[in-house]
């Protein structure tokens, strides 16, 4: 089963994205396997720290590495991502040369209380993202109107259309983080036959 580390863009603790990554999380079991990444402990990015980093981007770049793929469950600040998370996205991007973000299969979520449901969001992290080398998944696109109930207390998806919706994102992300394990055995095998 596949290895997923889940960005959630909020450190509330009722965050309605967390509640979403979290059904997500049950509603993928058996298929994916979620591990959550502690975002609000890093320090802000700063340069000179990597003299001697900081023991939370040393684990954070470890999970990220560890994992076959990264799923972030984003809100939106203002039309754009929490700076929270951006944050978490420069750390593993350095040093130069040096990305762990590189060929990571990756899909992206957002939940607001608002229709747009984090579009103009997921737009800045479509953007941010392939450039610091995640394989970004581009469709199905997962907008996630947060409204009271949407998702029960046991972390169910309340609304069957949604969830068989839901469903689907599941399977086509697995079938994403599937392309790239397979490239990886093919270049391992590859590098034997030539070594
Ligand atoms: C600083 C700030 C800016 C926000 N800007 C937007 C926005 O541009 N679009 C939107 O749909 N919601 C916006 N919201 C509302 C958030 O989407 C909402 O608070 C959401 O529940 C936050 O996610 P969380 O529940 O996971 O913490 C904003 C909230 C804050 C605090």
């Amino acid at each position: 089963m596949f290895k997923v580390a889940v960005f959630v863009g909020s450190a509330r603790e009722t965050s309605s994205n967390m509640k979403l990554a979290k059904a997500l999380a049950k509603l993928s079991a058996g298929r994916l396997e979620f591990s959550f990444v502690d975002i609000a402990s890093l320090p802000f990015y700063d340069d000179t720290l990597w003299n001697d980093p900081p023991a939370e981007v040393i684990g954070l770049k470890r999970q990220i590495t560890e994992a076959d793929a990264v799923l972030f469950v984003t809100p939106e600040y203002n039309r754009s991502i929490p700076g929270i998370l951006k944050n978490a996205i420069d750390w593993p991007s350095r040093p130069f040369g040096e990305s762990v973000w590189t060929d990571k299969p990756g899909a992206i979520a957002g939940a607001t209380g608002g229709v747009s449901g984090t579009a103009a969001a997921q737009v800045h992290l479509r953007s941010i993202l392939p450039v610091v080398g995640v394989a970004l998944m581009g469709r199905p696109e997962i907008y996630f109107q947060s409204r009271p109930g949407a998702i029960d207390d046991e972390l169910n998806f309340t609304d069957e259309r949604v969830k068989t919706n839901l469903n689907i994102w599941v399977d086509q992300f697995v079938q994403w983080i599937g392309r790239f394990a397979v490239a990886r055995v093919v270049e391992v095998e590859d590098e034997r036959k030539t070594a």
